[in-house]
């Protein structure tokens, strides 16, 4: 199984702030792996530190095969690993239709292009013309989704893309999440939503404190422990 992301022994701040102590985690092709853990924990830094928005201090990054010695927003993407970032950021003064192109930017080949995320996200065609912001929180999560795709990702990193969404557009999105994943995009889904977990995920990591915790595989036994890493 090739290795599409791999953090080893990673550290990473804000500034001073030390946030990741010797963090490790890896991805392979057809992974899905839940990333859990309490409010600022530093699920959201691991996501950063790819993109270079937190500094790499200790360890290293591996995207593919190759090592990344310094992060940039734009690497990851060019080489397969593509972001919904956690509260979606959809820019404002762009159309539907336009936030989907910014995702196409890496000039990725592959399947997913306008027709394709059209066809999974029929809504995303029917308000193509208008503002992003202007959607629903479930329709701009959509669309995050759907930007991620169109840079034709091996990989995509979900940052607690259900948060504050009402239950019915979870399932449609685990629904979705699914069929993405059966079509042999990896993902790596950052959540807080066990019930999501359970039906998308295979394998979990739980941090604590900036690092792992513990990890496992995702099934009726591991129910109870994932609930422990993520109750307050
Ligand atoms: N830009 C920043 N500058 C300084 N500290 C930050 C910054 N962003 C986050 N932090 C701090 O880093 C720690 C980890 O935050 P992070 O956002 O990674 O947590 P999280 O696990 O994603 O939390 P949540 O579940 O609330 O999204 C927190 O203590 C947070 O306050
Ligand atoms: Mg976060």
């Amino acid at each position: 199984m090739s290795t599409l992301l791999a953090l080893e022994d990673v550290d990473a701040f804000y500034g001073s702030a030390h946030i990741l102590h010797k963090l490790s985690l890896s991805i392979g092709e057809g992974d899905r792996l839940a990333l859990i853990g309490r409010n600022g924990v530093g699920k959201t830094t691991v996501v950063n530190t790819v993109l270079g928005l937190a500094s790499l201090r200790g360890g290293t990054v591996n995207v593919g095969n190759r090592m990344v010695a310094r992060p940039r927003p734009y690497i990851a993407p060019k080489a397969g690993v593509a972001v919904v970032p956690q509260g979606r950021r959809i820019v404002a003064n762009l159309s539907v239709e336009e936030n989907l192109l910014l995702g196409a930017a890496t000039r990725r080949k592959g399947p997913w292009n306008l027709p394709a995320v059209y066809e999974l996200f029929p809504i995303l065609q029917e308000r193509a013309y208008t503002p992003g912001v202007a959607l629903s929180g479930g329709q701009q999560q959509m669309l995050a989704i759907g930007r991620a795709l169109m840079a034709n990702p091996s990989l995509i990193l979900l940052d607690e893309p259900t948060e504050g969404l009402a239950p019915v557009i979870v399932d449609q999105l685990a629904v979705v999440f699914n069929k993405v994943a059966a079509q042999g995009i990896s993902l790596l889904l950052i959540e807080q939503n066990m019930s999501l977990v359970m039906r998308v995920a295979q394998r979990y990591c739980a941090m604590a404190k900036g690092s792992i915790v513990a990890q496992g595989d995702v099934d009726a036994a591991s129910l109870e422990t994932l609930h422990q890493h993520v109750m307050v």
